[in-house]
C-alpha cells in the first residue's frame, strides 16, 4: 500500500484541507472521551508549525443533510484548541460564502474548524459539486480520519480526487498497523472476534478464518456457535436463523485449516445483572434457565496457550458481557494477557471496533496493545477485506 505523507508535502503559506473525524462522544455539550481529538491534533500541530493555513473538515453524528443545531462542530473548537495547543477559529458552514471568508482571513500557521460537512446533502451523496466547493477552499487535501474512510463522502472520497492529497499522521499510523496485523503478518496470527451477534459480522468471521492460524470466538455470538454444534445453550442470546453461517465459518475453517476456538467452560446465570449469582460449567451443562454471560478459566487458560506461541494478534469485541460484572472477567484476563506479551515484545497487537476500545479501556490496557484504532464501522469493513473509499482515494495513482 503505497501514499503520501506530510514528508512528502511543503505546505508553508498553504492552505490545507484536513479531514479529521471529530465525531467523538458528547453528554451535555461537553466530550466525554477525547481519543481521537487527541490522535488527530499531532497532523494539525504539525502542518501549522510548518507554516501552512489549516483548514479543518469533519462530521459530526449523522444530522442526514440538514442544519441541526446540537450537532453542531461549535463545541469541538475548544477541545481541538486544547490538543493542538493553538487557538482554533470557528466557521458556521464548511462551504459558500462564510467558509471562503473565514479561510481567506487565515494567517500561516492559523487553524479554522468548518461547520459539520453533513449539514449538507451533497456530503452522504459524494455530489460532485460539494467536493469541489471543499476543493476551492485549499491546495491540499490531508485525510487524517481513518474511522470515516469506509464512506464514499464528498470530504472524504470526492474532495482527495481533486487536490494533491496525503494521508496525515493518525492516517498513517492506522493503515501501518493494520498492513502489519493483517496484510502481511508474522505468524501464527490469530483473531479474537467477540460480541452479541454473528449476523453483523459474517462477512469478517468469513474473510478472517482464511487468514488466521486461530480463530477465537467470544461474546453472545459463541452461544450460536455452540448451539449450531447442537449444544443446548439454555436462556442465551443467540441467533436461531444463523446456525447455518456458524457452521458455514466452522467449515471453512477444516478447510483452510485454521483452529477454531469455541468456550469449553462458561460462565452462566439465571438473571443478567451486576453481581448476579453465577456458576461455571462446562458449555455442554448450561442449565435450561441460565444464560451464558463470560467465558470460563478454562477457556480463558486455553487462549493464553495458544496466544503463547502466537507473533500477531488482531482483536474485536468483548468475550463476555464485560460492561456488568463479575461477567468481565474472561474479557479483562485475555485482555491483561495480550498485553503482557505485548510489553514484552513477543506479540504484535491491533484492536478496535465498537465495544473494543470500552473492553480495553476497562481492562486498563488501552495503552499496552502496539495499536488501538479509533474507528468502529471502518475497522470493521477492514477486518471483512474490504476496500476503504476514503483510502482508496489516497492510494489512487
Ligand atoms: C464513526 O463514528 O464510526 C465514524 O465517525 C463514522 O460515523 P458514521 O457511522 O455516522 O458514518
Ligand atoms: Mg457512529
Amino acid at each position: 500500500m503505497t501514499f503520501r505523507t506530510l514528508d512528502d508535502l511543503d505546505v508553508k503559506g498553504r492552505r490545507v484541507l484536513v479531514r479529521a473525524d471529530l465525531n467523538v462522544p458528547m453528554a451535555d455539550g461537553k466530550v466525554t472521551d477525547r481519543l481521537r481529538i487527541v490522535r488527530q491534533a499531532p497532523t494539525i500541530r504539525e502542518l501549522a508549525e510548518k507554516g501552512a493555513k489549516v483548514i479543518v473538515l469533519s462530521h459530526f453524528d449523522r444530522p442526514k443533510g440538514k442544519v441541526v443545531p446540537s450537532m453542531s462542530l461549535k463545541p469541538l473548537a475548544e477541545p481541538l484548541a486544547e490538543e493542538v495547543g493553538r487557538p482554533v477559529v470557528f466557521a458556521d458552514d464548511c462551504t459558500g460564502p462564510k467558509a471562503e471568508a473565514a479561510v481567506a482571513a487565515l494567517k500561516n500557521g492559523q487553524v479554522l474548524l468548518l461547520e459539520n460537512t453533513r449539514f449538507h446533502k451533497g456530503e452522504e451523496d459524494n455530489d460532485p459539486a460539494m467536493a469541489k466547493q471543499l476543493a476551492a477552499l485549499g491546495d491540499i487535501f490531508v485525510n487524517d480520519a481513518f474511522s470515516a474512510a469506509h464512506r464514499a463522502h464528498a470530504s472524504t472520497e470526492g474532495v482527495a480526487r481533486l487536490l494533491p492529497n496525503a494521508a496525515g499522521r493518525s492516517m498513517q499510523a492506522e493503515l501501518t498497523h493494520l498492513e502489519k496485523a493483517l496484510g502481511n503478518p508474522q505468524r501464527p496470527l490469530m483473531a479474537v472476534v467477540g460480541g452479541a451477534k454473528v449476523s453483523t459480522k459474517i462477512a469478517l468471521l468469513e474473510n478472517l478464518v482464511k487468514r488466521v492460524e486461530t480463530l477465537m470466538i467470544g461474546g453472545a455470538m459463541d452461544n450460536t456457535f455452540l448451539a449450531a454444534e447442537g449444544i443446548a445453550v439454555g436462556k442465551s442470546l443467540y441467533e436461531a436463523d444463523h446456525l447455518e453461517t456458524a457452521r458455514q465459518v466452522i467449515h471453512m475453517a477444516t478447510e483452510s485449516g485454521a483452529a477454531i476456538l469455541l468456550p469449553r467452560d462458561v460462565v452462566v446465570a439465571k438473571e443478567f445483572k451486576r453481581d448476579a449469582p453465577y456458576r461455571t460449567v462446562p458449555a455442554s451443562q448450561v442449565g435450561a434457565d441460565e444464560m451464558v454471560l463470560d467465558v470460563g478459566d478454562k477457556s480463558v487458560a486455553e487462549f493464553q496457550n495458544r496466544l503463547m506461541g502466537t507473533r500477531t494478534l488482531v482483536w474485536n469485541g468483548p468475550l463476555g458481557a464485560f460492561e456488568t460484572p463479575p461477567f468481565d472477567r474472561g474479557t479483562v484476563a485475555a485482555a491483561q494477557m495480550v498485553a503482557s506479551l505485548t510489553r514484552a515484545g513477543q506479540l504484535l497487537s491491533v484492536a478496535g471496533g465498537g465495544d473494543t476500545v470500552a473492553a480495553l479501556a476497562h481492562a486498563g490496557v488501552e495503552g499496552d496493545f502496539t495499536y488501538v484504532s479509533t474507528a468502529g464501522g471502518a475497522f470493521l469493513e477492514w477486518l471483512e477485506g474490504k476496500q476503504l473509499p476514503g483510502v482508496e482515494a489516497l492510494t489512487a495513482k
